[in-house]
């Protein structure tokens, strides 16, 4: 048995390291055509950050893991070929703004179809709208000479900043496919590390539908408890109490309740949408009207933590700073995709704001680029006005030069170290009055308020003073 996979991103790279790392007898070669992030899997410095990744990588790499770009090479080589490639929104034509864009995915079926003889098991690992196999299929079928293939969905439900942990003791593996003796080839490869009571197996489209509702039933209860926080505010609530009051109804459950500036990530946003388009196809408007209303909220809370922002500080920024800290989406991964700091300092720096960034993980160069990026017009061009915009964002290398001389610090990213910054010192080289707002919930609001801070924290009010 070899194992191929196309696309060494945040989800090729580590499932495929896992899986070498439990089964060495097992070849496993990872190519993307992207030759820098090859480069990166095959040096000290890994393209993603991860906790653990590294021992996972150090241990299978150069003994049955590969990494390259000779991707025709590696599939003509495999038994089974995982696509593991991006899906993200589409941002032009039909469905713009809503369907998956499967261009990735396609081309990887056409290049499967081209270079394979003999018999071969492909494994869908992207999350795919419900009956993609079927294309991949009929793409497969149309492969010269003497190939033959089976088609199995296997998403990933691993999350960032945890994944290592979610590969090893995965809370469930699941395998959707027509072929028994397919499915059962991919059952003895997780069967190595994962309880047999814990690989499901379905059918096809079962498979594919259930990563797209898994990420909008997760995402949704964080737009729930987030709608839950306005409300908080607005009443004297407060919205851990809340969450921590029905989190103990065994129906309801403790986690995916934590209030926030706003979700982020690769996922949850692009999969929602997904779903709303594909109930839309199917003439299903109230069910995509449903679901959209998740993604409407996630906005909702991103402005209004903007906005609180500029209200609190007497209605206006303009010429003021603001410290960020944080730029990733969650704690413990590198990646920006979706990061509601994004659009947070893409709203401040509208109110022509200065900002100044600080994350642990997250490079310069990927700051600027996110805001370039959400900053462009239509046509992809970005206006000089909009650069000069940008030109405002100032990139430090800790916290406390974030934080000296702003007018106020907002926390983006749950990471561990802002929780115990000496806040004292943050106090005396800050302009007062000096305002924290937490958009995670994570520092002693109390222990703040009495250096004197004034503190707003997500669904919480503010004490009335006197
Ligand atoms: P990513 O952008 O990090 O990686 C995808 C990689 O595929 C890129 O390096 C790209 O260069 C490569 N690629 C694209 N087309 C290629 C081709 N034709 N040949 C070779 N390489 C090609 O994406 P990701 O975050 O790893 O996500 C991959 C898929 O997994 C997506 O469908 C995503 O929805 C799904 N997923 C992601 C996560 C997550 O946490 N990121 C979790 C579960 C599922
Ligand atoms: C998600 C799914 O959890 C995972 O199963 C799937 O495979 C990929 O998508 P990921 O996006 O990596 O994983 O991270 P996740 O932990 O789900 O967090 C997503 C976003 O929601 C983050 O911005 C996080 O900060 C936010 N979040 C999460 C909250 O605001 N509150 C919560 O209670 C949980």
């Amino acid at each position: 048995m070899k194992i191929c996979c196309i696309g060494a991103g945040y989800v090729g790279g580590p499932t495929m390291a896992m899986i070498a790392k439990q089964c060495a007898d097992i070849p496993v070669h990872v190519v993307d055509l992207n030759e820098q992030r090859i480069d990166a899997w095959n040096s000290d410095q890994l393209p993603i950050y991860e906790p653990g990744l590294d021992e996972v990588v150090r241990e299978a790499r150069g003994r049955n893991l590969t990494f390259s770009t000779q991707v025709d090479a590696a599939i003509a080589e495999a038994d089974m070929i995982f696509i593991s490639v991006n899906t993200p929104t589409k941002t032009f034509g039909i469905g713009a703004g809503r369907a998956a864009n499967l261009e990735f995915v396609e081309k990887c079926a056409r290049q499967i179809a081209r270079v394979s003889s003999g018999h071969k098991i492909v494994v869908e690992k992207s999350t795919l709208p419900v009956r993609t196999a079927e294309a991949v299929k009929r793409i497969l079928a149309n492969a010269s000479t003497n190939a033959s293939f089976d088609v199995l969905s296997n998403p990933e439900f691993l999350a960032e900043g945890t994944a290592i942990q979610d590969l090893l003791a995965p809370d469930r593996v699941l395998i959707g496919g027509e072929s028994q003796a397919a499915i059962q080839s991919l059952v003895d490869v997780y069967a190595r590390w994962v309880k047999k009571d814990r690989i499901l197996t379905t059918n096809l489209w079962s498979s594919e539908l259930s990563k797209l509702t898994a990420n909008a039933f997760l995402a949704q209860r964080v737009s729930s408890i987030n709608s839950i926080s306005a409300l908080c505010e607005a009443t004297g609530a407060d919205v851990d109490e809340v969450a921590r009051a029905i989190g103990t109804d065994s129906r309801i459950g403790p986690k995916f309740l934590k209030a926030s500036v706003g979700f982020g990530g690769s996922c949850f946003q692009k999969d929602i949408l997904n779903l709303v388009y594909l109930c839309e196809h199917f003439g299903l408007h109230e069910a995509a009207a449903y679901w959209d209303q998740v993604v409407i909220m996630n906005d909702y809370q991103k402005r209004r933590f903007a906005s609180n922002m500029v209200k609190t500080m007497f209605n206006t920024v303009s010429d003021k700073q603001i410290g960020m800290l944080g730029w990733a989406f969650k704690k413990d991964t590198n990646d920006t995709r979706e990061s509601a700091a994004i659009y947070v300092c893409r709203d401040l720096l509208l109110e022509r704001t200065r900002v100044h960034v600080y994350d642990p993980q997250v490079s310069e160069t990927q700051i600027r680029a996110d805001l370039e990026y959400l900053l462009r017009d239509e046509s992809g061009e970005l206006s000089s006005y909009k650069k000069s915009l940008i030109d405002n964002v100032k990139v430090v290398p800790d916290a406390y030069a974030a934080a000296k001389d702003s007018h106020a610090i907002a926390v983006m990213t749950e990471w561990d170290e802002f929780k115990n910054l000496d806040y004292s010192k943050i106090y005396t080289n800050m302009p007062q009055p000096a305002f924290v707002f937490d958009g995670r919930n994570i520092l002693d609001r109390e222990k703040l308020s009495n250096i004197g801070f004034e503190v707003h924290a997500i669904g919480k009010s503010r004490p009335t003073v006197g």
